[in-house]
């Protein structure tokens, strides 16, 4: 059970029926509606995009989530046809909206170029029931599909630069579409749609009360541990620090035991830092396990950015094991603590149709397992980033553990790109096409694909205009950089075959910590919310390194700005980064997220 969707009964005493249902179409962002529509403080669940209409008879509106699928391939995720005339509201938010559309007679095709990111809202139709109190504003869109015709009884509500039909209404039936995504932070009139939705047009009555989060997720880890300990893997980050500390709070210091494994794949200076706050933070059992040569030959040899991730998985499991069995934890009397956080389930395919972006390292086969048998408690799952800093702050989780920048499980593995062949870099019409791949999301679904690179330094300019136009119209990339200083001309650059070696980390440690120093002094830190620094194996001569800077902002890491850092600050810090021996180039990723993912791989 999620510990959320059983905090409505704890409130009420008695369960609370779900007044909205969200319909989850595979989208990334399905289960963001639903936090937010309980940001409006009405419970709200999630449920299969094909629940019959039958069951969702009580409730006062149905939103159907975006998704990763085309309605106009066969086999796409659909609905039950009765819940568009069953009387109760519905509102179509992308996938969602086209469905609805094709499903009522209109007409949804693809469009000839897609639409990712920022557009404008104009209003066409200024009575419309969602759009009260709304002004022509900031909208936000992920989409390749497009409704070219509006079902018989519906009206045009509204239009962007790209699409015709921004949003669609029937008011008589008390349906709704939207191309954009209102639940994102980036739609800036968002809430007060969904809240002309939720209130104004379901006539929802506000039942949930999220003060009663923390009480109510102690009371499940007591309920889920019982009689059994809880045994934590911490890595010193936010998620599994909140967790811990929930785990602390709710069975006391004796009954949780907390290691840290030195991976190897951690940055500078990291171990010792986990090790003085968990001391803060009152925790008696606690110990480091040393596995950096377990790892690194594990990871001898992978080139791939999913087998990557899944060894790195796999050897946690190992070490776990190994762990567990030497400290006589197998008997059934521990179960095992994860700060797995909501985004960690959602991109790697956590719910019925989302698409697999990346495999998380609390999500590989080992751990499944020992979800299934009931041995894995996860207290925060349901919840976001900004969400599990909040509970922290209640928790009492020291200022500056919290303030830190989330760091993913897989550490410096998923930044220490790999490449399994040497390639010169291509001359390309718009740049340089650099022959390595990442990751990228694109209309919820993976991409890989190739980096093409600016030789000019980052400007606004780039950033908001010529990435994002570069990423829309070409099909063979999904990130762009910009050139920050090089030792050698671009056109000299190659790729060389490179997979993860300790030297190799060793260089990214260093680069990463001076970016860390260097922003923590300027104050550069605080005006960002993650900075990876990532090596690509690209150089010339005996450099034969690359580093990526990549600094953004970002709410609860779903989707990404690129920040710009002022002009001087990073001529300095390029200096010092080309001052390392073994870097040849610095580059500055441009692409916001979507189309690149925030990390590389
Ligand atoms: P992406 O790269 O998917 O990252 O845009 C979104 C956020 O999640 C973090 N991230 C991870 N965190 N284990 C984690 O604990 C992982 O495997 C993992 N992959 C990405 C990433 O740093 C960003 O904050």
């Amino acid at each position: 059970m999620s510990l959320v969707q059983g905090a409505a009964k704890l409130q009420a005493g008695s369960l609370v029926a779900p007044q909205i249902t969200v319909l989850d179409t595979g989208g990334q962002y399905t289960h963001l509606i639903a936090r937010r529509v309980r940001e409006l403080g009405v419970y709200a669940d999630v449920q299969a995009s094909d629940t019959p209409s039958g069951k969702l008879r009580s409730r006062k509106g149905i939103i159907i989530s975006g998704g990763p699928a085309s309605v106009r391939e066969s086999g796409s995720p659909d609905i039950d046809p009765e819940v568009l005339c069953a009387g109760i509201p519905v509102l179509g938010i992308c996938y969602g909206h086209q469905l609805m559309a094709r499903r009522l007679g209109g007409c949804v095709q693809k469009g000839t170029r897609g639409e990712y990111g920022v557009a404008r809202l104009t209003i066409t139709c200024e009575d419309d029931a969602l759009w009260n109190g709304v002004a022509p504003s900031q909208i936000w869109m992920s989409h390749f599909d497009t409704v070219e015709s509006v079902p018989p009884g519906f009206q045009i509500t509204a239009s962007s630069e790209t699409s015709g039909i921004a949003a669609m209404s029937d008011p008589a039936r008390k349906l709704f579409g939207l191309q954009f995504h209102p639940e994102v932070a980036h739609t800036e009139a968002g809430m007060r749609i969904l809240d002309n939705f939720v209130f104004g047009i379901c006539g929802a009555v506000q039942d949930w009360d999220l003060s009663q989060r923390v009480p109510f997720v102690e009371e499940q880890i007591r309920r889920i541990a019982g009689e059994r300990n809880i045994f934590f893997f911490v890595s010193g980050g936010v998620d599994s620090t909140v967790a811990y500390t929930l785990c602390l709070r709710a069975l006391g210091p004796q009954r949780v035991y907390g290691i840290y494994v030195d991976t190897g794949l951690m940055r500078k200076g990291e171990t010792e830092f986990v090790h003085g706050a968990f001391e803060q933070l009152g925790a008696t059992n606690f110990m480091i396990d040393h596995a950096e040569a377990e790892f690194l030959s594990a990871l001898h040899g992978a080139f791939d950015p999913e087998e990557k991730r899944c060894i790195i998985g796999e050897q946690f499991v190992k070490v776990q094991e190994r762990v567990l069995a030497t400290e006589h934890f197998l008997d059934g009397h521990w179960i095992l603590g994860q700060g797995t956080i909501y985004p960690d389930t959602i991109e790697s395919g956590g719910t019925t149709h989302a698409d697999l972006i990346k495999t998380h390292h609390n999500r590989v086969a080992g751990i499944q397992a020992l979800i299934d048998s009931g041995r894995i408690i996860e207290p925060i799952t349901s919840f976001y980033k900004d969400e599990v800093r909040e509970i922290g702050r209640e928790l009492g989780v020291p200022a500056p553990l919290l303030a830190r920048h989330p760091f993913p499980g897989p550490g410096l593995a998923i930044r220490c790109l790999c490449s399994a062949a040497s390639e010169r870099v291509g001359k390309d019409p718009d740049g340089f096409l650099l022959p390595v791949r990442s990751v990228g999301v694109q209309g919820d679904a993976r991409s890989y694909r190739a980096v093409l690179l600016l030789p000019s330094r980052p400007t606004p300019d780039q950033i908001h205009v010529t990435a994002p136009a570069l990423t829309n119209r070409r099909s063979d990339i999904n990130r762009v950089v910009a050139l920050c200083g090089a030792k050698v001309d671009p056109g000299l650059l190659q790729v060389f075959e490179a997979s993860i070696t300790k030297q190799r980390l060793d260089v990214l440690r260093e680069a990463d910590a001076i970016v860390r120093e260097f922003c923590g002094a300027t104050g550069f830190e605080s005006q960002v919310w993650q900075f990876p620094v990532v090596l690509l194996p690209v150089g010339a001569g005996s450099g034969r390194e690359s580093l990526v800077l990549r600094p953004i902002q970002s709410v609860d890491g779903m989707t990404a700005d690129v920040v710009l850092m002022p002009e001087a600050w990073l001529d300095e810090l390029t200096s010092k980064l080309l001052a390392l021996s073994s870097i040849a180039a610095v580059f500055y990723d441009l692409t916001h997220k979507p189309p690149g993912t925030i990390e590389w791989e």
